[in-house]
């Protein structure tokens, strides 16, 4: 009952978490691209007022002209739209989602007793720990020497994070491990908007009403931690993905795995910043793909290149059928008895002859190649039996 009322809990926290973040980084991939494709006023009367920049734009029908000034207008309109409320609801229903999945189900999903016996108090209290103080740590930084010199930043924060992915994984189930590098990365975006980039332009528009001109070092620093978000958001959303790729987060040098891919995905970031200002660096993709590669060749499983092996005796189906309900069914069955867990995950259930044979190529994948499921060994399963699964398979895995 519980279990199952968290199942719902955790769909809808996701589902609008999933929506928000597309308008949010949906909003902010339209004011990068357009910013970087503005042109110069082509009327002088635009000039005199302020204007520095404008596009022209057809979408849904319809012709849009927009303008960018160079600090601001010299009136203000009544109606202001403001671009928040995407960025503070996308942190929020994901920390709703940390919640559920990572603080209520600790015990499954952040604590790996094989890397760390944490309590789930002391689990909670680290992943706290590491939202604030990858915060505290990066905002002092942007207000250091550093944060002047964008390259050099961009190297260090990177280096930090991988650190940070590094102790993570010496703590935290490999899941865990990402997901709080994405979640601390997440927490800087917003509290970005939050603390600097809003505050700056409330700033900006209440000297503009008191008549005063505004001060360009609040633009100056919500440009800054913008690039910042901009660089920081591919990485962010292949964490928010990674979950469903246990070859990445279960590696045994799932950091590593995790710094090579934030990597291409800065890179090509930084390509498309690149190209809409009408420089195109084809290198860029380049390294993306041979990082990728690179690393997909790097962390194959032994085995992937050889033809699987076939042929060969079959064992009796009963001894498969017994293995698999003893070790596999407290979860997969259409009526899961395993503590904690609802409904058959990922719709697998493994009960008859039938589901069986249809699911024979993903259980050698797991249980024999990759050994990632029983999740956790939990019903402790023997590499006997792994081997007998596996020659099941190999032997074309008949079920009579
Ligand atoms: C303690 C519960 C539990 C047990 C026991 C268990 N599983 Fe799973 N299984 C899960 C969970 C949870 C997932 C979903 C993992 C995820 O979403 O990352 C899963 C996913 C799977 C998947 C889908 C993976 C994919 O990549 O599509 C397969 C196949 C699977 N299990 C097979 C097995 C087999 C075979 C056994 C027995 C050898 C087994 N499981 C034992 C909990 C369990």
């Amino acid at each position: 009952m519980e279990s199952y009322l968290l199942d719902w809990a955790n769909l809808l926290v996701r589902w609008l978490h999933l929506v928000a973040g597309i308008a949010w980084i949906g909003a902010s991939f339209h004011f990068i691209g357009l910013d970087l494709t503005l042109e110069p006023p082509k009327d002088e009367k635009d000039r005199a007022k302020g204007v520095m920049g404008e596009q022209w734009g057809v979408h849904g029908g319809g012709f849009y002209h927009k303008q960018k000034y160079l600090v601001a207008p010299p009136r203000l309109p009544e109606r202001l739209h403001w671009f928040k409320w995407e960025a503070y609801t996308t942190w929020m229903s994901g920390m709703g989602l940390l919640v559920i999945v990572y603080w209520i189900g600790a015990s499954t999903y952040l604590i790996d007793p094989d890397i760390a016996a944490l309590s789930p108090g002391a689990a909670v209290a680290i992943s706290i720990a590491v939202l604030l103080g990858g915060w505290l740590v990066y905002d002092t930084l942007c207000r250091s020497r550093l944060g002047e010199h964008d390259l050099a930043f961009g190297i260090v924060g990177f280096a930090i994070t991988v650190a940070v992915a590094f102790a993570l994984s010496k703590l935290f189930s490999g899941r865990g491990a990402y997901i709080h590098v994405g979640a601390m990365l997440g927490t800087i975006m917003a509290a970005n908007v939050f603390f600097v980039i809003i505050p700056g332009q409330r700033r900006m528009v209440a000297a503009m009403h008191e008549g005063k001109a505004p001060d360009p070092v609040h633009g100056k620093r919500g440009k800054q931690r913008s690039v910042h978000n901009n660089y920081i958001t591919l990485p962010v959303l292949f964490v928010m993905i990674s979950n469903h790729y246990p070859m990445t987060y279960g590696h045994a040098h799932s950091w590593a795995v995790l710094a090579v891919v934030a990597l291409a995905g800065a890179v090509i970031r930084h390509f498309y910043n690149r190209r809409h200002v009408g420089r195109t660096i084809w290198a860029l993709p380049a390294v993306f793909a041979a990082l990728i590669v690179g690393l997909a060749a790097a962390i194959a499983p032994p085995g992937t290149w050889r033809a699987a092996p076939r042929g060969g005796e079959a064992p009796a189906f009963d001894r498969v059928r017994a293995v698999i309900a003893e070790r596999c069914v407290a979860c997969h069955a259409r009526v899961p008895t395993q503590d904690g867990i609802a409904a058959p995950p990922q719709g697998v259930i493994l009960e008859t002859p039938a589901q069986l044979r249809r699911w024979a190529a993903k259980i050698n994948e797991v249980a024999v190649v990759r050994q990632t499921m029983p999740a956790g060994n939990l019903t402790e399963m023997t590499d006997d039996e792994r081997r007998l699964l596996g020659a099941w398979f190999a032997a074309g895995a008949p079920v009579d």
